[in-house]
């Protein structure tokens, strides 16, 4: 089994009896109320996805991995996973040594030791981990939006957040790990996606499975912009298509609580390292991986891992070119495959799908498999 990323599975659960003992002091603390990134951040820690990490990071790694993508200590790490509060609230914690972190319903999730509050520079993070400083980028929008300050260290987890879906699929990095073992696979590629998964996707994820003894589709269901399309109906379009067109001895469904960034290249060597945790040797990466409108090149995602060395990844990326359904072909294919002209192709925008799927109309089989489209064509017209 391949090693985490730092190489000990983090778990920052508390046990009894600690944890009793620790939630009632939690209620003489001051709070922190987290909105839905942090919590899935939290989670992530906690369950040793975010392996090493151990709480939120405090200064000296906040800035190394800003401006060098690593950790203080050398480790990769490519994305600040931080909490910040406001002017009033880091005033409050200056003289605390721990907080109670709960959510907005008032549900307490974990305490954090206070180990530092610190500034930062907003702008600094959104040119280096977002590649711009536009406000109209989602991530930026969202380090723009959030607190002045930063306030780092090691959290405790008392009690997971109240999820009421996919409880099934929820699998920390132990249990994915454990049923890899089960399954006898000893090499496992993961497919990160926010999307239903059309004939493309597929095509990337059959390929990669030709090599390899098993496929984690692990779709992301953290908060993702209003625009995207929901994780419940999503997880419907996985559900039938895996029913019917994969073979369920070689494909595993998980969830992946994380929260879209949409910082493109940064995120897809966050996206591998965190895949690694779950205990994946293979990570696929294909046109624009988790981009958004036009900040990335198409293939920036793919070049930065060429920033570091296989042995400090210790995951092997796949990389695919822009995959579409060639007539002349006859089937999937991309332009390293391929010799016919765009003619020949299947080529459909999001938008232009989209408008399809709300008039009621399937796009082509070649695009999407009609049972994912009569999901998404219900979804559609449902919400
Ligand atoms: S992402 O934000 O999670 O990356 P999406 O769900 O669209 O978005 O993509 C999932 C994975 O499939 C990413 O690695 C992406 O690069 C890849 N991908 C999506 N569409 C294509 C395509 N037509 N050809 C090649 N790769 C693709």
């Amino acid at each position: 089994m391949i090693k985490p990323h730092g190489g000990t599975l983090i778990n920052r659960y508390v046990e009894e009896p600690e944890r009793s003992s620790l939630i009632e002091k939690a209620a003489n603390l001051p709070e922190i109320i987290l909105d839905d990134k942090n919590i899935s951040d939290l989670e992530m820690i906690s369950s040793g996805a975010m392996s090493p990490l151990t709480g939120f990071l405090k200064k000296d790694d906040y800035q190394s991995v800003v401006e060098t993508m690593h950790l203080a200590n050398g480790v990769v790490w490519s994305i600040p996973i931080t909490l910040a509060v406001g002017e009033q609230k880091a005033n409050e914690l200056k003289s605390a040594e721990q907080a109670a972190l709960y959510d907005d319903a008032g549900h307490l999730l974990a305490v954090m030791d206070v180990e530092e509050i610190y500034t930062y520079d907003k702008e600094n993070e959104a040119e280096k981990v977002y590649r711009t400083k536009d406000g109209e980028h989602p991530g930026v929008s969202y380090v723009y939006a959030q607190g002045d300050f930063l306030v780092g260290g090691k959290i405790y987890m008392l009690n997971k957040p109240n999820h009421s879906d996919f409880l099934e699929f929820r699998l920390d990095p132990a249990q994915t790990r454990a049923k890899f073992e089960e399954n006898g696979w000893e090499t496992i590629v993961a497919f990160q996606t926010r999307n239903p998964i059309h004939r493309a996707h597929e095509y990337l994820q059959k390929c990669a499975l030709e090599i390899v003894d098993g496929l984690l589709i692990h779709p992301l269901v953290g908060r993702t912009k209003s625009d995207d399309i929901s994780a419940e109906i999503r997880m419907k379009s996985y559900l039938v298509l895996m029913e019917k067109y994969y073979p369920s001895n070689r494909t595993m469904l998980s969830v992946f609580p994380a929260a879209m960034r949409y910082a493109g290249p940064r995120e897809a060597i966050f996206h591998a390292l965190v895949r690694k945790n779950y205990g994946c040797t293979h990570f696929i990466v294909g046109r624009d991986h988790a981009g958004v409108g036009n900040y990335y090149g198409t293939y920036d995602a793919q070049h930065i891992f060429k920033e570091f060395t296989r042995e400090e990844l210790d995951i092997t990326p796949l990389f695919f070119e822009h995959a579409f359904y060639c007539k002349e072909c006859g089937n999937m294919a991309s332009a390293k495959t391929c010799p016919h002209d765009g003619s020949a192709h299947v080529f459909l925008s999001g938008t232009k799908v989209r408008e399809m799927l709300r008039r009621g109309e399937r796009p082509p089989v070649e695009f999407s498999r009609p049972e994912v489209a009569d999901v998404l064509i219900e979804g559609m017209q449902n919400s």
